[in-house]
């Protein structure tokens, strides 16, 4: 969508987690620039190595500001020097994941803890730690919006999601429990729970192909790609959604809606016939 509707003219922020061109934080960056908003991109250190945020500032006149979100004195620093570049800012984006029992191929039954730990802290601790920062140097202004990523692996198992279910259920949590907290002041959050994408933290899970595949076929208007999740973050990043809080907002094409449809009858129809073709 080239056309801008300036939903954000005006608006400062920090986008956490654009890593490569297929990150939902790029696309969120891009659309965000293209909506009026002026901001700061952050990932971790060892991003700086492994992606290529620096083409993403560039195109969008951004600074960058690495910070590990695992890290208090990295996230308090950022919140600091987010005022002295903008003054207060309008909002935040959360689009932080990383699984690493997951990524390791250690299965659910068998979850390493220390990892555990970290996956937690990671994807959806950081999210508090984010908020806390923000509030006690009083980054963000009355009325600003969060947004952090989810998936509904936290509300429904998906197998192979393992861990991640679990991060994303606490993630979930903590944006209500901050909500709660938050809105006296007008400052809303909210998680989108966005379809299967193709991004480097997407395609760590094992069996995300026949994941992704599911979802397109199950969903009446197929995955959600990261433009259109890009859009709707937009959306509640303006002042169009300012009664919005607290909740989990499907962005998935009708899936969290489905329980099993035509398509996919004739898929197993199809599946099944072939199992007794072979047998
Ligand atoms: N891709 C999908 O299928 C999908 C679906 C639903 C939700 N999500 C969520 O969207 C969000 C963004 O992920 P993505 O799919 O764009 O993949 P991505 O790999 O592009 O983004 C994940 C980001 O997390 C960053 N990160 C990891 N550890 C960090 C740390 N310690 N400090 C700061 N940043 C750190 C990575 O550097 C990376 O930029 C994640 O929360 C993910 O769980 C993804």
């Amino acid at each position: 969508m080239a056309h801008s509707y300036g939903l954000l003219d005006g608006k400062t922020g920090v986008i956490f987690g654009a890593l490569n061109e297929s990150s939902l934080a790029w696309a969120i960056a891009q659309a965000a620039h293209r909506e009026g908003a002026r901001f700061i991109l952050s990932n971790a250190p060892i991003a700086r190595r492994l992606g290529t945020l620096g083409t993403l500032a560039e195109q969008t006149g951004s600074t960058i500001i690495w910070a590990d979100a695992t890290d208090d004195d990295d996230i308090r620093a950022l919140f600091e020097q987010a005022k002295e570049q903008f003054g207060q800012i309008h909002f935040i984006v959360h689009a932080i994941g990383m699984g690493v029992n997951v990524r390791k191929k250690k299965p659910y039954e068998d979850l390493n803890y220390d990892w555990y730990r970290k996956t937690l802290d990671i994807s959806a601790i950081s999210l508090h730690r984010i908020v806390h920062h923000a509030m006690d140097t009083d980054a963000l202004a009355d009325g600003g919006s969060i947004v952090a990523l989810s998936y509904i692996g936290a509300q429904r198992v998906f197998a192979k999601y393992s861990e991640m279910g679990d991060a994303k259920a606490l993630l979930e949590s903590i944006v209500r429990t901050w909500g709660s907290r938050l809105g006296r002041r007008g400052i809303r959050i909210n998680a989108i729970s966005q379809s299967p994408t193709r991004t480097t933290a997407g395609t760590g899970i094992v069996g995300f192909d026949a994941l992704f595949a599911y979802g397109d076929s199950l969903s009446p208007l197929g995955n959600a790609d990261a433009e259109s999740c890009a859009d709707y973050t937009i959306t509640l990043l303006s002042d169009l959604t300012r009664m919005v809080t607290m909740q989990t907002l499907y962005h998935d094409g009708g899936f969290s809606s489905m329980g099993i449809s035509e398509e996919s009858v004739q898929d197993l129809l199809k599946a099944l016939a072939s199992n007794q073709d072979e047998g």
